[in-house]
């Protein structure tokens, strides 16, 4: 099932990250997102994926910060389903575009970008520390 992540997730939480990125978020930065409603965890018996949606910084658009999977449980259409409930909570909020930041060399996250309906809208040149991002957009 998908729902509003709770404190008791973040440990669960913070092992997907740990996993799945060179430049992990630290727990304190997920706890500061307990407040807000596009926290998303997938679970079963465990929490097997996490999406965090907000707004841009111009509140014009909702903006993807984040999404994850279990490594062993990837390619199981999870990520998908995170998104789509990502993307139909914030049309409640009456957002109309999605967009989002990818980093250049992180391949299997743009594929399955594209394959969710984004589309690239540009390029920042060393927007990470060691790579560069692909803007990223969607109508929603
Ligand atoms: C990117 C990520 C979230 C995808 O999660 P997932 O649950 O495996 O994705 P889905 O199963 O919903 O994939 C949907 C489609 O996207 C594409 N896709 C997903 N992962 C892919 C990969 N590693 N290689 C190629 N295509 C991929 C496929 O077309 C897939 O459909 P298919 O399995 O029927 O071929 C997951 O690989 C992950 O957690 N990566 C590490 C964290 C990360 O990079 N997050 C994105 C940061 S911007």
């Amino acid at each position: 099932m998908i729902r509003r992540a709770l404190p008791s997730d973040i440990p669960e939480v913070v092992e997907i990250e740990n996993c799945s990125f060179k430049v992990p978020w630290p727990d304190f930065l997920f706890k500061s997102h307990l407040s807000n409603p596009g926290f998303l965890v997938y679970k079963q018996d465990h929490i097997l994926g996490y999406a965090i949606v907000g707004s841009s910084d111009d509140k014009r658009k909702a903006h993807l910060q984040s999404i994850a999977v279990r490594t062993e449980y990837r390619r199981k259409g999870i990520a998908s389903k995170l998104l789509e409930w990502s993307i139909d909570l914030v049309k409640l909020y009456g957002f109309h575009k999605m967009v989002l930041e990818v980093r250049e060399l992180n391949m299997n996250a743009r594929i399955f970008y594209l394959r969710n309906g984004f589309e690239v809208e540009g390029m920042v040149e060393d927007y990470y520390l060691d790579d560069n991002a692909i803007l990223m957009g969607r109508n929603i």
